[in-house]
């Protein structure tokens, strides 16, 4: 993205109208600079209207990100994050491993108002929108080492759908490993990436991506069903959201440092939408296990029943659907 196009919808931001001479004239730049910027915000999913001889609006102006706000929001907890955001960057999760290697502190968090090369699991792209998804990513440091952190991710769902509930959503389930839904359909995804030893100290990357307000062309660029939390109630304002997904988030990591996934499971099992159903697990050698999910281990293996027995399956790269999904 270029900078200027945030610059310039920074200047819309009141919901106002103004002219591209006048936007021009505050940024510095030509007319023309201002006209590709509104063509590149319409690019990435916001409806800029433009009234014949009076200039462009935003028919919806979102709340930027704002690394001050978010730490307000957070209250006392906020001492326990370091929050930066960005305009735009390929992914947060890559930036953060980076500072992670360079030695960033446990709470250091990257969120981006666009990402250019958002990563999901399995190799996949993220696609998320300007202003209408919220995409970031939290680091985390453990003593225990990455063998001991198998059932991260499933709790950080937990605590993703606990927050979004507070915040006011409702209907949000979970699909192992890491899906975020809603009727089914994708509202968000979490990415968990390790750095360092299996048995000494190491670092999580938690990435997560929810769909705040989908625009139609957005929703349209996703090869999946997708869903979004305007969909499921809640209209919120992203910084505040931001914000109570971190607040749960460092609670969840407290306890999972403490105790691993096991007072988690009870709670990924009411939220998780295939509990108890007929599934199919796609593995990476593309053989199809069909059976029944009977739960998770206490390490956040997907417990699998099939006509063999009981299958323990980790998240890794297998890919759960209900039977009779088409399977990608
Ligand atoms: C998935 O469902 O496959 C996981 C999606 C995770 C997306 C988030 S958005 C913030 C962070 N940065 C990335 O590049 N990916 C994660």
């Amino acid at each position: 993205m270029n900078p200027l196009t945030l610059a310039t919808l920074r200047l819309l931001s009141d919901g106002g109208l103004r002219s591209g001479e006048q936007m021009a004239a505050a940024l510095g730049v030509t007319r023309a600079t201002v006209w590709n910027a509104m063509r590149e915000a319409e690019s990435l999913g916001l409806e800029v209207q433009r009234l014949r001889g009076q200039g462009y609006r935003l028919a919806a102006s979102p709340a930027w990100l704002d690394a001050n706000r978010i730490t307000a929001a957070l209250g006392a907890g906020g001492a326990r994050f370091q929050v930066q955001v960005a305009e735009a960057v390929d992914s947060t999760n890559t930036r953060l491993l980076a500072a992670a290697a360079a030695g960033a502190p446990t709470g250091s968090v990257l969120a981006a108002e666009l990402q250019t090369g958002g990563r999901g699991r399995r190799g996949r792209a993220w696609t998320s929108g300007l202003g209408s998804s919220l995409t970031f990513s939290l680091l985390w440091r453990f003593e225990q080492g990455a063998a001991g952190l198998s059932g991260l991710s499933l709790a950080v769902g937990v605590a993703v759908a606990q927050a979004l509930a507070a915040a006011g959503a409702s209907g949000i389930g979970l699909k192992w490993p890491n899906d975020i839904l809603f009727q089914g359909r994708k509202l968000g995804g979490i990415l968990v990436e390790l750095q360092g030893d299996a048995l000494g100290p190491a670092a999580a990357v938690v990435g997560i991506g929810i769909n705040v307000r989908l625009p139609a062309p957005l929703r349209a660029a996703v090869e999946q069903p997708v869903a979004d939390l305007a969909e499921a109630g809640c209209i919120p304002e992203r910084n505040g959201l931001l914000a109570g997904l971190l607040a749960r988030l460092a609670e969840v990591m407290e306890r999972f440092t403490a105790e691993g996934f096991g007072p988690f499971e009870s709670a990924f099992r009411a939220l998780h939408v295939l509990h108890g159903q007929a599934a199919q697990v796609l593995l990476p050698d593309g053989r199809v296990l069909q059976g029944v999910v009977e739960g998770t281990g206490g390490d956040g293996a997907l417990l699998l029943r099939t006509a063999q027995g009981v299958v323990r399956l980790h998240g890794g790269e297998a890919s759960l659907r209900a039977a009779g999904a088409v399977l990608p």
